[in-house]
Order: C-alpha cells, then structure tokens, then sequence
C-alpha cells in the first residue's frame, strides 16, 4: 500500500552537499510492521520525514494507495497528513498548555466537524492507551512514556492508515519503553495499522515482522 520508489534526499548547505538518503526503494504492506535501524547519521529520520510528508525528497516517488504524494501541492500533502497518517517524535512534542484530552482531538478539529464527537474519541483513545485516568494532566504532569501515550492517541485521532515513529522510545526508561513498543504492536495487532518505526535498539528486531538497515543514507542488507 506504501512503495518507495529510489528516494533521495540531497540536503545543501552553503556549498557542502549531505547525501542524506540514497535510491532507497521499498514497500509496506498493509499491516506490516517494519523497524529502521542504523547508526547516527544513516537517514533514518530522513526517510520518515519524507514518508511523513514533513519534507520533499530530492528525487524518487513516495506512492500511498497507487497515489504519489511527493507531487501534491502543500495543502493536499497537509490533508493527507491529517488523514491518513500518524506520526511520533521522540520528543513527544505535546503542547505544555494543552491537557492531553486537548492535545489529542486538537488535530481532528483541524479537519472541521463536531468538536463534541473528537473529545469523545480522544477520550476514549486515551482510554485505549492506558491513560483513562489522566485525561485532564497537562504534560509537566505525565511520566515520560504516559507523554508519549498520549502522543500515540493524538496520532490516531483521524483513524490513520499508517503511522511513523522516529525513535518513539529513545527518551524513555525501559519500563516505559517496553508500555509504549506493547502499545504500538496492539494497534498493529487489532487494528491491522501499518506501521513503521525508528530504533537504535538491536532488542526491538523482536517488534518487528521486516526490518531495513540504513548506512550512510543507503538501504544495506544488514546492519554492517
Ligand atoms: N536539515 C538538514 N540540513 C542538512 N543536513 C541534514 C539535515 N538533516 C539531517 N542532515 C544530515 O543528514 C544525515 C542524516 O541525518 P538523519 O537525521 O536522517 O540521521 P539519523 O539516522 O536519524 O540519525 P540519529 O540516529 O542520530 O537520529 C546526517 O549526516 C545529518 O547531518
Ligand atoms: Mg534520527
């Protein structure tokens, strides 16, 4: 359902080229999930941001359901941000002010609707991520990985087909880790969303069901 087609990204800084991904082509079935693992500096967060629609790739195609949206123009690619995709930071990227309750339905009210009916889903996704009793904490007020929950429930707002987390549990303790990687295969699992995520930890192979080493912006056969 996602293809990769030689995708490049070629950033340029005063006359210094960065060669940050190259020709890499690759495809995610519907209900996989799929773990990128290389060293610092190898494109990891490259290609998600360009699969998350954050930035455009230098060349190559990027196709979601026989659509390519590395052509669409920035407000189409927004629209399909909002609705067909999720994504996680590692730094959670909440708003502080916000209670998670309102982190979480804010991006579906950007789609227009009845408010009422968001905080209804938004409520219950926290629910479903083990936050049910914590809906009106602010962020200062949640552990590292209930901040990190409550960011997987905001990008399921929008009943996203796939989601793409870069390094969702580098900022957490293993306890915590382990809570936010359980929760990721759970949606996997019962909801059948494609997913793609971000590891440096060779211990998270176990997640996933194919994984794509990176190096030096390469797709390489294993992590050399
Ligand atoms: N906006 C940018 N402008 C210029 N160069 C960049 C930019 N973003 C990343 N790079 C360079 O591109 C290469 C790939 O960076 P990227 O962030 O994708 O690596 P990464 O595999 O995610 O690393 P890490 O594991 O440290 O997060 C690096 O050499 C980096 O310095
Ligand atoms: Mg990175």
């Amino acid at each position: 359902m996602i293809t990769v087609n030689n995708l490049t990204r070629i950033y340029r800084v005063g006359n210094v080229e960065v060669r940050a991904l190259v020709d890499v082509s690759l495809t995610l079935e519907a209900g996989d999930i799929t773990c990128v693992m290389g060293k610092s500096g190898s494109g990891k967060s490259t290609l998600l941001r360009q699969l998350g629609l954050i930035d455009r790739p230098t060349s190559g195609q990027i196709v979601f359901d026989g659509q390519d949206v590395t052509r669409l123009s920035d407000g189409a690619r927004a629209r399909m941000r909002l609705t067909y995709l999720g994504y996680i930071f590692q730094e959670f990227a909440l708003l502080g002010e916000l209670t998670a309750h309102e982190n979480v339905y804010l991006p579906g009210m950007m789609l227009g609707g009845p408010i009422r009916d968001y905080r209804k889903r938004a409520a219950e996704l926290l629910g479903m991520v083990g936050l049910g009793e914590r809906i009106h904490h602010r962020p200062k007020e949640l552990s590292g990985g209930e901040q990190q929950r409550v960011a997987i429930a905001r990008a399921l707002i929008n009943n996203p087909k796939a989601l793409f987390a870069d390094e969702p549990c580098a900022n957490l303790d293993s306890i915590s880790a382990e809570v936010v990687m359980e929760t990721l295969m759970k949606l996997n699992r019962d909801l059948g969303i494609t997913i793609l995520f971000v590891s440096h930890d060779p211990d998270d192979k176990k997640y996933a069901k194919r994984l794509i080493f990176l190096r030096d912006g390469r797709q390489v056969p294993e992590y050399l």
